[in-house]
């Protein structure tokens, strides 16, 4: 079993490639990416800047949803939204969610995930994650994995989530939040083309 600091190296690592970039206010002072502690602590500070209410006009009014800190309770909920975001040709084997499921709540881990709540339920979530760069001393913060379910789409759910990730992101002194798509993903980029900049990279990949 590897080390944490060799862990949280293999984080950064693995996270190659970016297509579409979406630029927060760079922070002068960069916290030290190593200490994930810290990251997770300050985060948790910041857990009450992230209410994103958002009431559809018209005559079947939807109730508000709030966007926060995903919890360690929530993995009943989560489960069923993780497992639709995942293509029937690509299912993560259980071993991995049971692991990416525990870092969200390991402090040393630069791993984490925000979900969009109504009432009781899950509607949405999102997976984040920061790494080094060899260019800044600023962390960068990759979006790994963002779904919402069929019935609260076109609601702000998304957007509200992609915002919330970047709140945090810039509290840790993050200087970017970048994220890939699927070229044919017409719903997602119809969204990324309003809050995202469209970078000129094209991701290649070796899998080992
Ligand atoms: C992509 C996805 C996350 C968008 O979630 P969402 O909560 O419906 O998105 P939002 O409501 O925040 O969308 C905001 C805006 O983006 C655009 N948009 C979103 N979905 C759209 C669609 N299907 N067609 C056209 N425009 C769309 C609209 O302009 C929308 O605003 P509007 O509803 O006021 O017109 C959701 O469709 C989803 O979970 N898809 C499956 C998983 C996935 O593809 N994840 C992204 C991987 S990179």
């Amino acid at each position: 079993m590897p080390g944490s600091a060799e862990r949280r190296q293999w984080l950064g690592h693995n996270v190659l490639g970016s297509l579409t970039l979406f630029s927060c206010t760079s922070s002068a002072e960069a916290p030290r990416l190593a200490d994930a502690r810290y990251q997770k602590i300050i985060v948790r500070m910041h857990a009450a800047a992230m209410w994103a209410p958002r009431l559809r006009t018209g005559s079947t009014q939807m109730s508000p949803f709030v966007v926060r800190e995903v919890e360690v309770n929530d993995r009943l909920n989560w489960e069923p939204l993780w497992q639709a975001y995942q293509s029937p040709s690509r299912k993560i084997p259980d071993e991995v969610t049971n692991v990416t499921w525990q870092r969200f709540f390991d402090e040393l881990e630069p791993v984490h995930a925000l979900v969009a709540a109504e009432g009781e339920a899950l509607i949405g979530f999102v997976h984040y994650l920061f790494h080094r760069s060899t260019a800044q001393l600023a962390p960068i913060c990759y979006l790994q994995d963002m779904y919402v379910e069929d019935g609260s789409r076109r609601r702000g759910v998304a957007r509200s989530l992609i915002h919330n990730v970047c709140l945090r992101a810039k509290t840790l002194g993050a200087s970017r939040v970048y994220w890939n798509t699927g070229k044919n993903n017409a719903a997602a980029r119809a969204l990324y083309g309003q809050v995202a900049t469209l970078t000129g990279f094209v991701q290649y990949r070796i899998d080992l």
